[in-house]
C-alpha cells in the first residue's frame, strides 16, 4: 500500500480541537495515518494551533454585489488549502449538535461568496468531504438519532451539497467521554462512573475502530464515484 505519496490526491485533515492531547486531535491523527496510507499527501490544518480567528470581520464579510470581492490574505491562504485538497476531513468534537465555535467561523470566513457558492460553476464541485464528529452522548441514547439528523441537515445539505461537493457524510463518534453521561426524562445530567484500566483501553481501541471504519468507507465510496 503506498505511503503518503499523494498519489491519490491531497487530503486536508481540519482539526478543531484547543488541546493537542484530547480525543479529538487523536482522532485526526488516526484518520490522516488512514488516509496517509490510502496514497494521500496530508495537509493538517489545526485551527487553534494555526491561531485561526473565527470572527467574522469586514474584510471578509460577503459583498453580494461583487462575488470578486478580494478578502482578507489570511482567508485567501486558506481557500488556496482548500482547492488544493482532493478530499476534506473534519474532526471536531460535538458542541450543542453542532460543530464548535472556531470550525463554524472558518465555514464563514472561508467558504465565503464567490469561492464556495455563488457560481453557476462552483470552485469546490466534485470534490468529497467527511465530518467526524465526537459526541458525549452515549451510542443509546434516544438522543443520538436526533443529532445525527440535525447534523446531516447543517453539515451535508446546508453547507458541503450547498456549494457543488459531490459528497458529504457525517461520522458520528459517539461515546466520546471517560464518563459515560445522559441526560434523563427530567432533564438532569446523569454521569456515570470513569472507565479506567483494561475497560478503557478497550473503549479507546473500539473508538480507533469505529474511526477508521469511517474513514475506510468514506475512502471506498470514493472509489466508486472516481
Ligand atoms: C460546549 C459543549 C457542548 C457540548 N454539546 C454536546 C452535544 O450537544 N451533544 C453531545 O453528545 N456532547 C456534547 N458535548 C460533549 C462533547 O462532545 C465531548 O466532550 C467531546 O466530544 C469529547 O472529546 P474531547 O475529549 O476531544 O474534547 C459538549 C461539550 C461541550 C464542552
Amino acid at each position: 500500500m503506498p505511503q503518503h505519496t499523494g498519489d491519490a490526491g491531497t487530503a486536508l485533515v481540519v482539526v478543531a480541537h484547543h488541546r493537542s492531547d484530547s480525543l479529538t486531535a487523536h482522532t485526526a491523527r488516526r484518520a490522516a495515518a488512514r488516509l496517509g496510507a490510502a496514497g494521500y499527501r496530508i495537509d493538517l490544518l489545526d485551527l487553534h494551533a494555526e491561531g485561526f480567528d473565527p470572527r467574522m470581520n469586514v474584510e471578509d464579510q460577503p459583498d453580494w454585489g461583487n462575488r470578486e470581492k478580494r478578502y482578507s490574505e489570511e482567508t485567501h491562504a486558506h481557500m488556496r488549502r482548500i482547492l488544493d485538497a482532493d478530499v476534506i476531513v473534519a474532526v471536531f468534537p460535538v458542541y450543542w449538535q453542532s460543530v464548535p465555535a472556531v470550525l463554524k467561523g472558518w465555514i464563514d470566513r472561508v467558504w465565503n461568496y464567490g469561492f464556495a457558492y455563488g457560481r453557476s460553476k462552483p470552485r469546490l464541485a466534485g470534490k468529497r468531504i467527511l465530518w467526524l464528529g465526537l459526541a458525549g452522548a452515549t451510542a443509546d441514547d434516544p438522543i443520538a438519532q436526533g443529532m445525527q439528523s440535525v447534523l446531516e441537515a447543517t453539515l451535508s445539505e446546508g453547507i458541503a451539497l450547498y456549494c457543488g461537493f459531490s459528497r458529504s457524510t457525517v461520522g458520528l463518534l459517539l461515546d466520546a467521554e471517560e464518563r459515560p453521561q445522559r441526560v434523563d426524562d427530567e432533564g438532569n445530567l446523569l454521569v456515570g462512573d470513569a472507565v479506567t484500566g483494561a475497560e478503557r483501553e478497550a473503549q479507546y481501541a473500539d473508538f480507533d475502530r469505529r474511526t477508521l471504519e469511517f474513514v475506510e468507507k468514506f475512502l471506498a465510496d470514493e472509489s466508486l464515484v472516481a
